[in-house]
């Protein structure tokens, strides 16, 4: 039995750019700077939570009612979405569509673990959704990453086991919860170095997938 997980932002489709773009818009308009740097910290990150630590960046976290930081993180999201309109196909990261075609031609289930609310309309823009066999929605669980429950969630939701599975992530809070639950880490790094992954790549087209799946099934039999 094997599975594949997949995070969405920064992964299937380099939507983290956007994300970045929309906080720093939102940051200017509250007066904090949100520069590349603290954007790592925001990767993988839900809504509210990324919302909550650049308030607290800007000592501005008990200056906003519950009801007001929704409303800016509604905003954030509006931005996020005008955005993302003109996202299609083209918009894959290089080798996705290949590295996807692999695994259903061998029969292994995909599955999409990523805190955003919005991976569902993103898939579809992206004309993928038939490559998933399950979607976990973030609304569901009780932490975000790097707490593994989302990881964990998926693989149950594929049949699988969290240690036959292989996670791939492009955010250091992303590659501690695919570990914290003993599953076999790939990480995207194109930025800042992700720590604690078992392979490391830039994109997927440096992956050879029946390569990775051996070398996953070398590791998972020596544990
Ligand atoms: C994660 C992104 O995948 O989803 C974060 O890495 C983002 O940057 C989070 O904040 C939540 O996304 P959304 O689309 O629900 O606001
Ligand atoms: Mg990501």
């Amino acid at each position: 039995m094997k599975g594949f997980i997949f995070d969405l932002d920064g992964v299937i489709t380099d939507t983290a750019k956007y994300h970045y773009e929309a906080w720093r818009n939102l940051g200017e308009k509250l007066g904090i700077t949100v520069d590349e740097k603290f954007n790592e910290q925001l990767k993988g990150i839900s809504r509210m939570d990324s919302l909550d630590r650049i308030l607290a960046l800007g000592n501005k976290e008990n200056e906003y009612s519950l009801y007001e930081k929704k409303q800016l993180a509604a905003e954030k999201n509006a931005y996020y979405l005008n955005l993302l309109q003109g996202l299609g196909p083209d918009d894959l990261l290089s080798g996705v569509k290949e590295f996807l075609m692999a695994a259903q031609e061998r029969n292994i289930p995909c599955a999409i673990a990523s805190a955003s609310k919005n991976a569902p309309l993103i898939l579809e823009k992206l004309d993928v959704n038939d490559y998933f066999e399950a979607i976990v929605d973030p609304a569901s669980l009780a932490k975000g990453k790097p707490h593994p429950e989302i990881f964990i969630r998926a693989a149950q939701l594929i049949g699988i086991e969290a240690t036959e599975a292989i996670g791939f992530e492009d955010a250091q809070a992303g590659v501690d919860g695919i570990k914290a639950c003993g599953m076999f880490a790939v990480g995207i790094e194109v930025d800042e170095p992700l720590i604690g992954v078992d392979i490391s790549v830039n994109s997927f087209c440096d992956l050879d997938i029946d390569k990775l799946l051996e070398i996953q099934r070398n590791r998972h039999t020596a544990q």
